[in-house]
This record gives structure tokens, sequence and C-alpha cells, in this order.
């Protein structure tokens, strides 16, 4: 089988594409044919030894695919060769076949078409995880998410506007924003694309505020970071929650007296421990995300699909700031 290798720590300059052996299950694996793989901001931390997981080279990055079971290891009763499934795999999707732990392959709905299915499972079960566990989000806030187009921060507008809050979507270029509001915001904002000296982050403190209104956003939605956190901070209502989802901007440092002021609280939002913690939760909450596809609510936009050979140029596309919503690496 063909592999996506990290074989020294850097870019995506430093993958190389090779054979490697097909790999066999082991007990309570199943052996998946990978149809195709999401690339997730992670994977442009991982190759470059900047992410918390950093796993031993060679590796393969890529965190979730969709296939088809090909093989089942000893013990494999709930699954069948030839269903159609999502595995969660942290790293190693980017590879014509991958060995995935049973209890982490989730079947999918005939409907759902392969590479939807590998853009699924990251960004819906962390936003709805943040937004249901973590913020409590109830019908009728306004909830503010930065870094709409991205990927899980598309997810958390649809679900948002599922849930029946406000949603006003926040990003660096107008086509981003036109693109969160045909998925469900109600408002959108431009923000510069920084980075910001005093005034500029006033400035952009501004934007956030007239934005969200006078009352402010009940739920701020970081997937950004940066200098872009303290100021949407500021535009947070009384007893708001904000939510700490990633940094593709730096990791903040925020004035704690803001919290005071706010009556507000900083969540940190960490989905793969939820997952691994509390998997009957998560179970729930992949049964009501499927069911929000089924039922047209929720759909993943794939803007961009490239080879296995090209999987280099889809992580660099992901760490230029330009794709918008999903980017999936297809094996045929
Ligand atoms: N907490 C969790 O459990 C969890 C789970 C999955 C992912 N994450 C994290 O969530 C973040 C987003 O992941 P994703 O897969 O959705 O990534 P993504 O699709 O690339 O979205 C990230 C967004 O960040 C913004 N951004 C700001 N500065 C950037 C920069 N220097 N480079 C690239 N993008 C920049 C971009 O929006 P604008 O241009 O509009 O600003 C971009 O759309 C990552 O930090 C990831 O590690 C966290």
């Amino acid at each position: 089988m063909k592999a996506v290798l990290s074989k020294s720590v850097g870019g995506p300059e430093t993958l190389a594409v090779e054979d490697r052996p097909d790999p066999a299950p082991g007990a309570g694996e199943v052996l998946l044919s990978v149809k195709a793989c999401g690339v997730n901001y992670p994977d442009v931390l991982m190759i470059q030894d900047l992410y918390q997981f950093k796993p031993e080279r060679p590796f393969s990055p890529g965190g979730e695919v969709s296939g088809v079971v090909e093989a089942l290891g000893e013990g494999v009763t709930h699954l069948k060769v030839g269903q159609r499934v999502i595995g969660s795999t942290g790293w190693g999707g980017m590879a014509e076949k991958l060995n995935v732990a049973a209890a982490r392959v989730i079947p999918i709905p005939d409907q759902m078409p392969f590479d939807e299915a590998a853009a699924f499972i990251m960004t819906y079960g962390t936003s709805h995880y943040a937004l249901k566990q973590r913020a409590a989000l109830k019908p009728g806030e306004t909830l503010l998410v930065l870094g709409a187009a991205g990927g899980v921060g598309l997810a958390a507008v649809e679900l948002g506007k599922a849930a029946g809050a406000r949603v006003i979507a926040a990003a660096s270029t107008q086509e981003k924003v036109d693109l969160a509001i045909r998925h469900g915001a109600d408002a959108g904002v431009v923000y510069p694309a920084g980075p910001f000296d005093k005034d500029g982050a006033k400035a952009l403190a501004g934007l956030f505020k007239e934005a969200c209104g006078p009352d402010g956003a009940d739920v701020i939605y970081d997937a950004v970071g940066g200098d872009y956190a303290e100021a949407a901070l500021r535009s947070i209502a009384w007893e708001g929650r904000f939510l700490v989802i990633g940094f593709p901007a730096g990791i903040p440092k925020i004035p704690l007296n803001l919290t005071l002021l706010k009556g507000c609280q900083i969540v940190g939002v960490f989905w793969g421990a939820f997952t691994a913690r509390d998997p009957k939760a998560n179970q729930e909450n992949i049964r009501e995300l499927m069911e929000l596809y089924v039922a047209g609510k929720i759909r993943p936009h794939v803007s961009e699909r490239f080879p296995l050979a090209k999987a280099g140029d889809a992580i660099a596309w992901l760490g230029s700031r330009k794709a918008m919503g999903k980017v999936v690496v297809t094996m045929d």
C-alpha cells in the first residue's frame, strides 16, 4: 500500500509517499480500506512536533478517515466486512490501508459520501461537545464564532444555528464570512489578518463589540487565538462563556480582570480527551450529529480535494490560512 510518511520534523515539504507492507488487524482492531482522509489543523502542527501528541517516526499524518471495513481483528463482532465507516485515528490516516481500534469506528449512513464522511467527525464532534457540554448554549443566545469559515468554525456555525442561537461569523475575508452566512450565520464581521499593535487590538475589539451589539455574545467560540482572543473577550455578555478551541494565530495571554468585570467563564475544550474519558456521552453526541446530518441540518463543506500523492499540498493549504470549510485527501 502507499502511505504518506513524516520521517523528519518539518513542514509539508518533508513528507514522502512510499510503499509500505499492508497492515493486518490486531485483536480489537479493524483493517480499513481508506477512501478519504480529512485534513485538520493538528496535522499542520503534528508533522512539526508542535502538537500535544508526538507520534514516533515514521508516521502518517491524518486523524480521521472514511473507508470500507476490509478485515476484522479477533473479538470484533459489531462491525462487518464491507461496511462503510468513519475511523478516528489521531494520525495514520494518509495511507491506503489502516488499522483502527474497533471502538473508534463508526458506521455511516448510505447517503453520506466518503469525502463528507472523512470531513465530519473531528470538526462536528469538537464543536458539538464545545457548544453542548462545555458552553450549554441555549436557544436565543448570541454565539460569536472566530475563524468561522475554518473546519471546526464552520461546524460551530451550523451547530449553533441548529441549536437556535443567533450566530455571528467572524473571519479574515469577506469570502469566508459569506461562506459562513450561506451555512446559517445570521451576521458576519470581517477582521484584519493581523498581527496587531495596541491601536489595532483596540480597533479589533471595537469591531467585535459592534458586531455583537450592546448585550454582547453569550458564547464565544475561539478557534483562532492570538490577539483575537482578548479582543473578542471584551465583547462577551455578562456571565458569558468563552470557549478555548485552538491557536492557529498563537497562544494568547488574557488579563484575568476581564473575567471579573464580565462575570464570565473561560472554558477549555479538549474533544479528544473527552472521547476517551466519557465514551458514552461521546457516542450520544455522535448519534445526535448523524441525526442532524440525515435531517439536512449540518453538512461538511468540502472545498478542496487532493490525491494522496499531493497530501503535503493539502496540509500546506490549511497552514496558509486559505482553506475554506474542509480539505480532504482522497485515495483514488
Ligand atoms: N480543542 C479541540 O478539541 C480541538 C479539536 C480540533 C481542532 N482544534 C484546533 O482548532 C483550530 C482550528 O482547527 P481547524 O482544523 O478547524 O483548522 P482550519 O480549518 O485551518 O481553521 C483555522 C482558522 O484559523 C484562522 N487562522 C488565523 N490565523 C491563522 C494562521 N496563522 N494560519 C492558519 N489559520 C489561521 C483561519 O481563519 P481566518 O483566516 O478567518 O482567521 C482558519 O480558517 C486548531 O488550532 C486546531 O488544533 C481543537
